[in-house]
């Protein structure tokens, strides 16, 4: 045997012995796993209790818990709207961070569009919160009604178990509504209302005609040259800064210290009015900026809501556009919607004056009226205006000044009750067709309001009888002698009206007339509310689900539910409900 035969021999009896080897070990590794599948298998079995029971994950990893609070500003829109939704996640339990994603979902079937889709994944720390916001736009063609949106909030630990997802859900809601004007005048049969609307155009006509060939005498104010609702002359007079914003000006009217133009807003299309300052000095620069940021703290239905303002690229505030003002609406009017006006224009008074905001500045001319809803504006700017009329005193009229604003040394300081004069003479304005002290001599009018009574409101218009005592107290010289707050003369606008309104609301049920029934009703319903007569809320709110049906109904039986908890709880109705209930009644007043 050669040495390589021998070589190649001895080699492969170690290749035996090595399989032999690796044999036992398979061998004991069988042994192995018997030992010990079973401590593998309860290993396994306790690392996922770990994870999916909760208290055992609380005491190794900590437990998440979250607070989500979703709100939609403004909770009304109307096609071609935009809004904002905030959404908080708040983490209140005690892990150390998670990291969040919300996405925001329309509900049943709309076209709405929120952007972004979703918010970038964001970490929030133990006990910490983070707000996130998505536009919402309202397409033109969407339907009126009650929208949804379901936000949607997955979170995962990032610690021990990152993997592990969670997610839970929120749901907002705010309506989409067309606008209609149901709501200042009383509701007619549909033949009558086009008859009346004929001749109210004629009306119209007649009057444009007429003050065209004779000139506008308004000894309010001397109107220039501009004509109002007239693009053309828009075009000139609407400043090119801020053109590239806004398309489809229309011109509105001047006032002491600004234009008004109807405009579009670019970016989303909505509808909205541009006031823009003709001067200014740089004091009332000041105080415009100063007044504006106090309107802007003022959300309420009646209060006419500014969206934008800015001093560059020149002085401009955006606020909501109304198609119509006390000013515009024709008098003397019936005394019933009057009233109705007065009451829910004080409904915002009392708001403001809940926050120390007192106007100052009331006349028909900023009480606007979008939907048939009256709303006050320029809130805070008779002090700018007043500034930037030092010069021309002559321009302005104290035709709604109360008796201390002309002398405070007799009448003392202004307050609330300064607002309540204003809203007397613009009461009595409305039910008699003209205000109660009227001169074109300045002085000889100073001289009036401070020592005349004015001519009893019945005497210019007999139906004014039952309201007389309400605009005479408004209209007292001495602030002590007037109502003592807003609320205290809503209570007998109240009185009033409710007695009015049960009457047109006994008539209707007669004769069945259901959109009359659902009008009378709807007011009813919310001046309790506002009055804060609950067992008359309660009951307004049940005849509404009897007589309405489907979701409208449930809402309203909700509504109903709301209203009694709180009677049981002895508690006052919040904003809140009272905003829900303007809602769902003007639904069910558009056919819901
Ligand atoms: N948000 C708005 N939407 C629609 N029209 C408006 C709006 N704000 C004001 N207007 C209208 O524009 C016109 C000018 O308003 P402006 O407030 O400048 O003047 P004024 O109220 O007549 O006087 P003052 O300067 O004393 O307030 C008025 O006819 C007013 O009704
Ligand atoms: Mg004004």
């Amino acid at each position: 045997m050669d040495a390589g035969l021998l070589d190649k021999l001895t080699e492969s009896l170690r290749k035996v012995e090595w399989r032999v080897d690796l044999k036992k070990y398979q061998i004991n590794g069988e042994k192995w796993e018997i030992k010990h599948i079973r401590k593998l298998f309860f290993f396994l079995i306790i690392v996922w209790f770990l994870i999916y029971i909760p208290p055992l994950n609380v005491a190794i990893g900590g437990t998440t818990k979250l607070e989500v609070h979703a709100d939609i500003q403004p909770k009304v829109l109307e096609p071609g709207d935009a809004a904002t939704l905030t959404v908080t996640v708040k983490e209140i339990g005690d892990d150390d961070a998670i990291n969040v994603v919300v996405t925001p979902i329309v509900t049943g079937h709309s076209n709405i569009v929120i952007s972004p889709n979703s918010a970038p994944v964001s970490k929030i720390p133990e006990g910490g919160e983070k707000t996130f916001e998505f536009k919402i736009v309202v397409p033109n063609n969407e339907q009126s009604g009650s929208k949804s949106i379901k936000i949607k909030v997955e979170y995962t630990d990032p610690g021990v178990f990152s993997d592990k997802r969670n997610s839970m859900t929120e749901y907002v809601s705010f309506t989409v509504r067309r606008p209609t004007n149901y709501y200042n005048t009383s509701p007619s049969s549909d033949i009558s209302f086009i008859l009346i609307t004929i001749l109210a155009i004629g009306i119209i006509a007649g009057v444009g005609l007429y003050l065209k060939r004779n000139g506008n005498k308004d000894k309010k104010q001397s109107k220039s040259y501009e004509q109002e609702g007239s693009p053309s002359k828009a075009k000139d007079i609407f400043p090119s800064k801020l053109a590239e914003f806004y398309t489809d000006v229309e011109y509105i009217g001047k006032g002491g210290f600004a234009r008004v133009f109807k405009a579009k807003r670019k970016k989303d299309g909505k509808v909205v009015a541009v006031k823009i300052p003709i001067s200014l000095d740089p004091a009332t620069g000041k105080s415009f900026l100063r007044e504006i940021e106090n309107w802007t703290k003022l959300r309420h239905p009646n209060i006419v809501r500014v969206y934008d303002y800015n001093i560059l690229p020149i002085p401009f505030f955006e606020m909501e556009y109304c198609e119509s003002s006390l000013e515009k609406l024709s008098k003397p009017m019936d005394v019933r919607d009057a009233a109705l006006l007065i009451f829910n224009a004080a409904e915002g008074l009392k708001y403001a004056h809940s926050k120390d905001i007192i106007h100052r500045d009331l006349k028909p001319s900023n009480i606007l009226i979008k939907n048939g809803i009256p709303k006050i504006s320029d809130w805070g700017l008779s002090k700018v205006v007043t500034e930037s009329r030092s010069t021309t005193t002559t321009s302005f009229t104290p035709l709604y000044a109360a008796p201390e604003q002309l002398s405070k040394a007799k009448f003392g300081r202004t307050d609330e009750r300064t607002d309540i004069w204003q809203l007397g003479v613009i009461f009595y304005e409305l039910v008699t067709g003209k205000p109660p002290f009227e001169s074109d001599d300045y002085y000889e009018l100073m001289a009036m309001i401070l020592n005349d009574e004015p001519t009893p409101p019945s005497q210019l218009n007999p139906d004014a009888k039952e309201v007389e005592p309400i605009i005479m107290r408004m209209l007292a010289k001495r602030k002590e002698d007037r109502y003592e707050s807003v609320a205290e003369l809503q209570g007998d606008l109240a009185t009033y009206l409710g007695i009015e309104l049960r009457n047109e609301l006994k008539k209707s049920r007669t004769v069945g007339d259901r959109r009359k029934i659902i009008y009378y009703l709807g007011n009813l319903l919310l001046l309790s509310m506002k009055t804060g007569s609950l067992s008359g809320a309660y009951k307004y709110a049940n005849d509404f689900t009897k007589m309405t049906s489907g979701e409208l109904k449930a809402q309203f039986e909700e509504l109903r539910d709301g209203i009694k908890l709180r009677m049981e709880e002895g508690l006052e109705i919040p904003v809140e409900l009272i905003e829900k209930a303007e809602i769902l009644v003007h639904e069910a007043m558009i056919g819901g």
